[in-house]
């Protein structure tokens, strides 16, 4: 039996960090579908549509082929507990960047074990790198202009410079 795994996130947008967690989940999953969280407890700059049609893009561009067919990109309203089980999913991965963000994980770890706990969840930590990026940091940059090449792809950094040139 393939072993899926689930990886959820806002992805608002997708940063080379999270493409990161994306490379080295497929090393020890079969299958790995990334779930775009309609429902974030963040306000999203970018639509649904358009954080997986990022994603879509990266995804293409930085995995190899047989790592690329092991990859489905979905939307998901609702709760992710309820989600993965209609996906075949028994395992949730989640990047660990920095000390401060152990504690919001243990908490979704254990709220999302009591009410599903067939579900197991597994945490990676973020390489070096990506440690001190987010998403809202990356787009803050992008908004004053500066270079943010160092945290996202190239096509994904044209996206947001057009999006807050608008
Ligand atoms: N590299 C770089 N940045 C990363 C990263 C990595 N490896 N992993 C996470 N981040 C960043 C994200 O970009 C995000 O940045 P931001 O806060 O500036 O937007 C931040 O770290 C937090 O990421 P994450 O913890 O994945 O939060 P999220 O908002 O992207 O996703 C959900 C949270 C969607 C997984 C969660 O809200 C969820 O499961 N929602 C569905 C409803 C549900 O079931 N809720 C749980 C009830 S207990």
């Amino acid at each position: 039996m393939r072993r899926v795994a689930i990886y959820p996130g806002a992805f608002d947008p997708i940063t080379l960090g999270h493409l990161s967690i994306v490379n080295r989940s497929l090393r020890v999953v079969d299958d790995l579908i990334i779930a775009v969280a309609h429902d974030s407890i963040k306000k999203t700059s970018f639509s649904v549509e358009q954080r997986c049609a990022m994603i879509e893009r990266d995804i293409a561009k930085y995995l190899d082929y047989r790592a690329y067919q092991r990859v489905v990109i979905k939307d998901f309203k609702g709760l992710l507990i309820d989600f993965a089980p209609q996906q075949n999913a028994k395992l949730i991965i989640r990047g660990l960047r920095t000390v401060s963000d152990l504690e919001y994980e243990f908490q979704l770890f254990s709220a999302n074990a009591k009410l599903a706990p067939e579900i197991e969840t597994l945490f990676l930590p973020a390489t070096d790198a990506a440690c001190f990026i987010s998403s809202t940091i990356v787009k803050e940059i992008a908004r004053l202009g500066g270079d943010i090449s160092k945290f996202v792809s190239e096509q994904t950094a044209q996206t947001l410079k057009q999006h807050f040139q608008q």
